[in-house]
C-alpha cells in the first residue's frame, strides 16, 4: 500500500519519532511506500535540507519507497528553486505542498495575497506538477472557543465553513493565476468540501482529494474522551459528516486515504499538540470499508493505484493485507505509540 501523507518527524523532533521507526512500523502494516510532509524541523524548504532528509531516510534501509514533498513559502526565488528540485529530482521529490494556514509547524501562507503570489511563480515557472494543500481559512478559526479540557471543542475552533473557504478560495485563486499544475485536497473533514472539488472536477480541473482514517472512523463525540488525545488538524467533525465522508470513500468519490500519520509525546500532546499517529487506523479503515462491502478494485485504487495514476509512479502491485490480519497488525502498530485514539472503536 502507499501512504502518502506521513509526517516522519527525525532531526529535532527525534523524542516525537525518528524516520527509521515511523518506515519500519508502517512497512509491519503492508505500507511499502511513503510520501513525506515538509513540517520537519528544520523544514523540507531548501535544496540542501531535500538533500539530506533524502539520504538520511534511504540510510535508514529499511526498504520503503520514500518520498518527500517539498515545502512552499512566500518567496518567490525559494519557490522557483523547489520547481528545480522537484525538476531534478523526482519521483523522490514528488511534489510541493503549501500550508494555506498555519498547523504544526510555522509553515502557514495565510493571506490570499501569499497564496496568489505562490500560484502566479508555478505559473511562471510552467510548474505542471502536484500541490498539495491543507486548507483551512485562517480568518475563519476561532480559538477562543478552545477549551484545552474537551478536545472536541477543537472542531468549534476550527469549523468546517474554515476548511470549505479555503478549499474554494484555492481553486479560485489557482485559476485566477493561471496554474497549470494538479491541486490535491489534504485530509478532507467534510463533505461540504467534497462538493466544492467535485465541482471544480466536473469543469475539467486538475484536482484530487484524499480522506484521513480519523475522519472517515472518529467523530468530535471520540474526541471527548480526553485520553484518546484525539486532536488534529483538520478537527474530528460530527457524527454527520464522519458518515458522510466513509460513504463517499465506499462510493467512490474520493481519490485516495492517507493516514497523516503525526505522532507526538505524551508531554507535547498535553500541551495542546495537533496530530496522532496514523498507520495503525489505515489497517482498520480497510476492515470497515470491507465490512461495508468494498470491493478489491476500489481498495486498490483508494490504497495507492490512483495515487500512482496522478503522480505518473510506476504501476507496482499493491498489496493489501488479508482481511483476518488486520485488526491484530492494527493493534500491533498502535503499541508503537504512547496513546492510540482508535482504542474505543477497537472495543466498539
Ligand atoms: O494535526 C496535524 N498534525 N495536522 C497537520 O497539518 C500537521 C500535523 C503535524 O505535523 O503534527
Ligand atoms: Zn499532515
Amino acid at each position: 500500500m502507499i501512504d502518502p501523507h506521513v509526517h516522519l518527524r527525525d532531526w529535532k523532533e527525534k523524542e516525537k519519532e525518528t524516520l527509521a521507526h515511523g518506515l519500519a512500523v508502517a512497512l509491519s502494516c503492508g505500507i511499502d511506500e511513503v510520501f513525506d510532509m515538509p513540517n520537519t524541523q528544520p523544514t523540507l524548504t531548501e535544496r540542501n535540507t531535500v538533500l539530506k532528509r533524502l539520504k538520511d531516510a534511504e540510510q535508514c534501509g529499511i526498504g520503503v519507497h520514500y518520498h518527500l514533498y517539498a515545502g512552499l513559502t512566500s518567496s518567490p526565488e525559494q519557490i522557483g528553486a523547489m520547481v528545480s528540485l522537484v525538476q531534478e529530482l523526482f519521483p523522490r521529490v514528488v511534489g510541493l505542498k503549501m500550508f494555506a494556514s498555519h498547523s504544526t509547524g510555522n509553515m502557514g501562507l495565510v493571506q490570499e495575497k501569499e497564496q496568489a503570489l505562490v500560484y502566479r511563480t508555478l505559473s511562471d515557472c510552467g510548474y505542471e506538477g502536484v500541490v498539495a494543500l491543507h486548507c483551512e481559512k485562517e480568518s475563519l478559526l476561532h480559538p477562543e472557543l478552545y477549551n484545552t479540557t474537551d478536545f472536541s471543542s477543537h472542531s468549534l475552533a476550527r469549523p468546517v465553513c474554515a476548511e470549505v473557504k479555503s478549499v474554494s478560495d484555492q481553486l479560485r485563486i489557482a485559476q485566477e493565476e493561471g496554474f497549470k499544475g494538479h491541486l490535491h485536497f489534504c485530509h478532507l473533514s467534510s463533505i461540504e468540501a467534497l462538493h466544492e472539488i467535485e465541482k471544480a472536477r466536473s469543469q475539467g480541473v486538475r484536482v484530487s482529494c484524499a480522506v484521513t482514517p480519523h475522519h472517515a472512523l472518529l467523530s468530535s463525540d471520540d474526541a471527548k474522551d480526553r485520553s484518546l488525545y484525539a486532536k488534529m488538524n483538520p478537527p474530528l467533525r460530527s457524527e454527520t459528516e464522519r458518515s458522510a465522508l466513509f460513504a463517499a470513500l465506499l462510493g467512490g468519490r474520493i481519490d485516495w486515504i492517507e493516514s497523516d500519520h503525526a505522532p507526538h509525546t505524551l508531554h507535547d500532546k498535553e500541551a495542546g499538540a495537533s496530530g496522532i499517529p496514523g498507520f495503525s487506523g489505515i489497517l482498520l479503515l480497510v476492515k470497515e470499508l470491507l465490512e461495508q462491502g468494498a470491493t478489491a478494485p476500489l481498495l486498490q485504487k483508494l490504497l495507492g493505484r490512483r495515487v500512482q495514476e496522478v503522480f505518473h509512479l510506476p504501476c507496482r502491485e499493491i498489496f493489501i493485507p488479508a482481511y483476518d490480519d488486520l485488526e491484530s497488525l492494527s493493534t500491533k502498530s498502535a503499541d508503537e505509540y504512547p496513546w492510540d485514539s482508535y482504542r474505543n472503536l477497537r472495543l466498539r
